[in-house]
């Protein structure tokens, strides 16, 4: 560490003797930032030593403020006293005066006997400090702290005094401004990082939710043909009951993992948002318990939305059910929706939220709240605090939203209920909602070709098809369909097509079995969502998609509206 070079000034003619002096003092503190080096904490502690030096202080310190309780903190020191007191009250410190001064000028007191300091600051008292120069340290235009040094000799500080203080406390703001870019950019990692985990998780959670569902869809399906078909006595249909309840359950499971994964979004339509949400919440409020009273405060001059209507009722039923779950005695939960433009503060709070106008859905509880790690995990699948929980209700939600184009936060604090808040983007056009139920079972004839490599998913389709009263005819890739299409001597009113095939892709056999059969209507079958090959296929003007598995009923529904099509 570089000294203040020890010069004899006594043999110097007496108007020479300080030119010299302070030609080495200047160039000394030149020297300091040779000493600098990468690490900031480090830095600031060679810069108090540096005051202290080139100062001749009896201490020096860097005192910071806490900006929680105002009060200063000393943060690095010279030479501190023993027994000196590093935090507490800044009360009647000196450094008050260098901190609190609005002016952001250095403070230089000769005799601090003189001023009030000498009794309401008790370091002065204890210490014997007799003077004191100190320079706030103002980092992006606030005052963070001051340097100082206190000296047990009353002395007058000179102008070069003033000058190294001002540029050591220079030196500690861009060290403090180094510091705060080195935290946003850790705050920007970490970000990034939970990012990559969602959507690695993600991927894991949509790949498991495939397998289940093309098992599900062979156990169920059949399960619902034996019922059907009355092919078992009374007693065993006692054992298959469970089996299609359980079934179920896992049905509503791999829906949300599916939902985590993607999205889940099957299909969208504008909505009135007010009559949306009024609508999903009479369908969904029985999530609550009794002892939960639900308010709502829904703005009618809400934007419409453009939503898949079973995805945000998935939503609001888990959002709901976990307020529900959150109140242990008794309490409300108030929905309320209205439209919201973001303002430059709140985008600071939502890292991540799209500027400008959206439609915010908010679900507040006054129910027990959650800790910040609770909170800071709550969309990850399978985090769950609760004894019997799942750990998927949020995780949904989080991909539901992301899905739908929004933005989802959660405000919460321990015994300060919770507040979900949904910001989706409003759509332009408003149209009528949803048509009406179709009936589900309808007896028809006709053929259809089904297009499906796994053995078990092709039987129950072809059960369920055969159910409806098709002739079916099945092609286990796409250069059997081809064949199929074009060897088939009579009609074939419609084909259900897979997205993956061994030998190709459902968006590649599409155009070539359209090119054969221009008139073929066509229902795009898939595990996954309404994504990708899913959506290209579409596009190009096929008829339906139907996520699997589905049942007779809703196959049922889905020919009623291809054939009502023109
Ligand atoms: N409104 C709320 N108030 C307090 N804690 C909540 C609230 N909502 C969610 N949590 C916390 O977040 C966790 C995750 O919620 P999530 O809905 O994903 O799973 P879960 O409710 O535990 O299980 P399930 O899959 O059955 O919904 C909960 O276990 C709970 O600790
Ligand atoms: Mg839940």
């Amino acid at each position: 560490m570089t000294q203040p070079a020890d010069i004899n000034q006594d043999n110097l003619p007496p108007e020479e003797r300080r030119a010299p002096r302070i030609d080495q003092r200047i160039k000394n503190l030149s020297n300091i930032f040779s000493l600098l080096g990468s690490d900031p904490d480090q830095n600031i502690h060679i810069i108090v030593q540096q005051a202290c030096h080139l100062l001749e202080g009896s201490t020096a310190m860097y005192n910071r403020r806490d900006e929680r309780n105002g009060s200063l903190e000393c943060w690095a020191g010279c030479n501190l006293p023993a027994g000196y007191a590093a935090a507490g009250s800044s009360q009647g410190h000196v450094c008050n005066e260098t901190v609190f001064k609005a002016d952001q000028e250095p403070v230089a007191i000769e005799d601090l006997g003189q001023t009030p300091y000498a009794q309401s600051d008790p370091a002065i008292r204890r210490h014997g400090f007799k003077s004191y120069l100190g320079h706030p340290v103002v980092c992006k235009g606030k005052t963070v702290g001051s340097l100082c040094i206190l000296d047990t000799r009353q002395r007058a500080f000179t102008d070069v005094d003033i000058y190294i203080i001002s540029t050591l406390a220079r030196s500690l703001a861009l060290e403090e401004e180094r510091k705060l870019a080195e935290k946003e950019q850790l705050r920007l990692t970490a970000r990034l990082q939970q990012a990559q985990k969602m959507e690695s998780i993600a991927t894991l959670a949509g790949g498991i939710a495939h397998q289940f569902n093309n098992a599900l869809a062979v156990i169920l399906g059949n399960i619902e043909l034996i019922q059907m078909d009355g092919l078992v006595d009374q007693r065993l249909l006692r054992f298959i009951e469970p089996i299609n309840q359980a079934g179920q359950k896992m049905v509503h499971l791999t829906s949300q993992l599916l939902a985590y994964a993607r999205g889940g979004k099957f299909q969208t339509q504008v909505v009135s948002s007010h009559r949306f949400v009024k609508e999903a919440l009479s369908l969904v409020s029985h999530s609550l318990s009794s002892h939960v009273e639900l308010k709502t405060d829904l703005d009618e001059a809400t934007d419409p939305i453009e939503v898949d209507g079973t995805q945000i009722q998935m939503l609001l039923a888990a959002i709901l059910a976990n307020a529900s779950e959150a109140i242990e005695t008794k309490g409300s939960v108030t929905v309320s929706l209205r439209n919201a433009t973001v303002t430059a503060d709140e985008r600071a709070k939502y890292q991540g939220l799209k500027p400008g106008r959206h439609v915010l859905l908010q679900i507040a509880d006054t129910g027990k709240g959650m800790d910040e790690r609770t909170r800071t995990r709550i969309f990850e699948p399978f985090f769950t605090t609760k004894f019997q929980g799942r750990g998927l209700g949020m995780a949904a939600v989080y991909g539901i939203v992301k899905k739908h184009g929004g933005f989802v936060y959660v405000d919460s604090e321990l015994g300060r209920g919770a507040v979900v808040s949904i910001f989706l983007p409003g759509a332009l056009v408003a149209r009528e909602e949803a048509e009406k139920r179709i009936a589900a079972q309808t007896q028809r004839t006709g053929t259809a070709l089904i297009v499906e490599d796994e053995h078990l998913v092709m039987e129950v389709n072809r059960a369920i098809v055969e159910k409806l009263g098709y002739r079916v005819l099945e092609a286990k890739s796409g250069h059997e369909a081809l064949h199929i299409a074009r060897t088939y001597k009579g009609p074939i009113d419609f084909a259900l097509l897979d997205v993956i095939l061994p030998d190709m892709g459902g968006n590649q056999i599409y155009p070539k079995l359209m090119e054969l059969l221009p008139n073929l209507k066509v229902i795009v079958c898939s595990g996954f969502t309404l994504d990708g090959p899913a959506r290209e296929i579409l596009n190009a003007g096929a008829q339906a998609f139907l996520p699997k598995p589905f049942s007779v009923a809703v196959l049922s529904k889905s020919l009623d509206e291809i054939f009502k099509k023109p």
